[in-house]
């Protein structure tokens, strides 16, 4: 083992990171396999170009946005019909799985645990998880087909996850036959000097890189191969806060086969010009996101001559993708964006620091940022009261809390 760490010393002096060796010197023997581990999957180079992206100013963004083109599932007139047929006739053939991103932690909700082990506060007290399961089952009820179900966890909440299913006896599916969990990606956290982080557990400090890396772990983890095996050729995926997600759409599929396109996302109108959402655009030509962390005021503003807004087709996490599109995304990395956060660490005398204003980078890959990848795809806008009740913050926000997410899903469901 000290070998190992003798080998890599070179490649920390060279970039700077010489004090892990330090932490890993203090370490006993199990925390070093595991700190080795680490040392051996960091990407250096790749720490020190992002550390060098977070001092650059922002350079000015010549990139091109315009509007992008969207169909309306509720004026398709004659043609809703049609796609819907071809729609169904591919769910009944078994060609559609889906994915749900659960690697988010409920930090937002003052939840302590996987986000998807949350109880919204239904009389039933299910959780998302458990919700999200019992519309999967009605819909292979209804289509009378598998449509097996992916999750992706982070190596933070894996563990957890996996026991709560377990628990649950997988609310009746069947582990590695209809439900597969994988793993998503990780990057170390460094502070504002690009030194990496020690986390309180002696370990390098490590995040979740983003759902931008999905595509890559549904590759490298084999989950790709498995569909391809099962038949499968279209993939949903959605995220595990949206008590309303539509994961099995037959119209949404409809239009992407009919289309012959590879990428299909559904939108809902946003509610007002700075409501927390991605709006879809076309940048330089090519479909888009931005982001509301990223978008301008002037942009998220801007009206059309019927005073709609011209970027107003929100981006739910509600994207459909032929499995050939995402092994293609998989094999191009996506830019990193940069979120300075506060973030506890272990300093070199030992000293467990709670920071109380950001010190550190956080380094996150947005899934979106691959639809460039094609020259088209298909929007479909939706209606918001059907299948957007997203759950992100803690009730005192008022908005995309637990209580107006359970309002919505009542009234859909009829439930009081
Ligand atoms: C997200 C979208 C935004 C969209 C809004 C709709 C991003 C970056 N932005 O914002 O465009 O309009 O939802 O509600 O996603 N997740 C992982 N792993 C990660 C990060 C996230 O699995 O590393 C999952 C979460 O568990 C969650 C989903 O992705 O299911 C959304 O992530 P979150 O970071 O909460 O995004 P928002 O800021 O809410």
């Amino acid at each position: 083992m000290d070998n190992k760490i003798d080998e890599i010393q070179g490649t920390l002096k060279k970039y700077g990171q010489e004090h892990l060796i330090k932490q890993y010197e203090k370490l006993n023997e199990e925390k070093r396999k595991l700190f080795l581990e680490q040392l051996e999957s960091v990407d250096f180079e790749l720490i020190q170009n992002l550390y060098n992206t977070t001092n650059k100013e922002k350079k000015n963004n010549k990139d091109e946005i315009t509007p992008i083109e969207y169909l309306d599932k509720y004026k398709l007139y004659d043609e809703y019909k049609r796609y819907e047929n071809i729609g169904i006739k591919a769910i009944k053939e078994g060609k559609l799985a889906v994915v749900t991103m659960a690697g988010g932690q409920g930090t937002r909700l003052g939840h302590n645990g996987p986000k998807g082990t949350y109880d919204i506060g239904l009389d039933s007290h299910k959780s998302l998880f458990e919700l999200l399961s019992d519309y999967i089952k009605e819909q292979e009820k209804k289509y009378n087909v598998i449509i097996p179900w992916f999750i992706m966890t982070s190596r933070e909440n894996n563990k957890d996850t996996i026991n709560f299913f377990e628990k649950r006896k997988y609310f009746g599916h069947q582990k590695d036959k209809n439900i597969f969990f994988f793993v998503q990606g990780e990057l170390p956290m460094i502070d504002t000097e690009g030194k990496i982080l020690i986390g309180e557990d002696g370990l390098i400090k490590v995040a979740a890189d983003g759902h931008g890396g999905i595509y890559e772990s549904l590759v490298k983890r084999g989950m790709t191969q498995k569909m391809r095996q099962m038949g499968i050729e279209w993939v949903f995926i959605g995220g595990v806060d949206n008590c309303l997600v539509k994961m099995v759409d037959p119209v949404l599929m409809g239009v992407a086969i009919d289309k012959e396109v590879t990428v299909a996302c559904k939108s809902v109108v946003k509610a007002n010009p700075h409501e927390n959402v991605g709006v879809f655009c076309k940048k330089n030509g090519r479909p888009n996101v931005i982001e509301y962390s990223e978008i301008t005021e002037e942009m998220a503003e801007a009206t059309d001559e019927d005073g709609e807004l011209l970027y107003g087709e929100s981006h739910i996490l509600c994207n459909l993708f032929s499995v050939e599109a995402i092994e293609r995304m998989g094999a191009n990395p996506l830019p990193y964006h940069i979120a300075h956060k506060k973030a506890k660490y272990i300093d070199k005398d030992g000293n467990l620091i709670v920071p109380d204003s950001p010190n550190a980078y956080k380094f996150e890959a947005f899934l979106f940022d691959a639809f460039g990848e094609v020259d088209e795809m298909a929007i479909l806008r939706v209606k918001r009261e059907e299948e957007f009740a997203p759950v992100k913050n803690s009730d005192e926000a008022g908005v995309d809390c637990p209580k107006t997410a359970r309002e919505l899903y009542k009234r859909f469901h009829n439930l009081d």
